[in-house]
């Protein structure tokens, strides 16, 4: 259990299974989650295949603890895709959304990973995979949220873009569609920055040849900017070669990863010892 407002579980990396460790972890401790579980069957050479048949009824018992341990403004990040069986796009991931949605989860948002960097490759029936999913669930409406945190550069979009407004431009327009969403895209004159879209394009490249699933670095970072602050409680059950964790330490916030193999928790550790050379980034949270 957490003891000491639960400092002994903070910046610490488990070796384990997170479905018997989360449970000893308090209610309502962790600000936010960033993971990437085993994938449905895809890499059962290396760490053990969940059948995609199955993959549900595996997964919701794990997000029934991450639902109790996390705090109500808190999120929880959830990167996955989906494999090819049988020559078409199994379904599992879409039943897992809906499954999490009956367990009370709110499916806030989907953000697009696309792997800018992915090499060329062909099937019969399909091209290469180029993009994941980075699903975020909530408890409730009202969750931290720091936007200004994951600000990118205006650009050279504003420079031609914003060169003949038409009149439309010029006031606020409001969807067409009738999603309550409106713009005024000469609001955006004049300024150096500007919000990202919900599609991040994040090279593959990791420096992190020792894990076959790692995830960039960048991609829990940015996460981690946008709903968390300094001294935060950052958690990735499935934590690998430590890449949420070394993100999460990085940015001044504290963790906790839980991993069950011994050879990448060892990996995981030797990680984080290298990051702790790292000066921590103080960002403007
Ligand atoms: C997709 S990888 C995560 C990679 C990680 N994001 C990184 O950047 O290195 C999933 C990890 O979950 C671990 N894992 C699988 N089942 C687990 C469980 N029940 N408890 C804890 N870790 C588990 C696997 O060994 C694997 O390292």
């Amino acid at each position: 259990m957490f003891e000491n407002g639960g400092a002994r579980w903070r910046n610490v990396l488990l070796n384990g299974d997170c479905r018997e460790i989360l449970q000893g972890v308090a209610d309502e401790t962790v600000n936010l989650i960033v993971t990437s579980p085993p994938y449905a069957d895809s890499r059962k050479n290396t760490y053990g295949g969940i059948h995609p048949d199955a993959y549900v009824a595996w997964f919701l018992p794990i997000a029934a603890q991450l639902w109790r341990v996390l705090r109500s403004d808190g999120t929880f990040v959830l990167n996955i895709k989906e494999k090819v069986v049988d020559g078409e796009r199994h379904p599992y991931v879409l039943e897992l959304i809906l499954a999490l949605r009956r367990q009370g989860w709110l499916w806030t948002e989907e953000y697009i990973w696309h792997k800018k960097n992915c090499a060329p490759g062909k099937w019969p029936n399909r091209f290469r995979d180029s993009w994941e999913r980075c699903l975020q669930f909530n408890k409730q409406k009202q969750f931290k949220m720091f936007q200004e945190a994951v600000m990118v550069p205006t650009g050279d979009w504003a420079k031609s873009r914003l060169k003949n407004l038409s009149e439309t431009d010029q006031r606020r327009d409001n969807s067409r569609v009738g999603s309550g969403f409106g713009k005024n895209v000469s609001n955006w004159m004049g300024r150096d920055m500007a919000y990202p879209t919900n599609v991040l394009h994040l090279a593959t490249e990791c420096g992190n040849k020792s894990h076959s699933a790692a995830f960039p670095r960048e991609l829990p970072s940015w996460f981690i900017k946008l709903f968390s602050e300094q001294g935060d409680l950052v958690l990735d059950p499935f934590a690998g070669s430590g890449t949420t964790c070394i993100a999460a330490r990085l940015l001044g916030r504290d963790y906790l990863g839980i991993e069950i193999k011994d050879e990448y928790f060892q990996l995981a550790q030797a990680n984080l010892q290298d990051a702790a050379a790292i000066p921590v980034q103080r960002t403007l949270l």
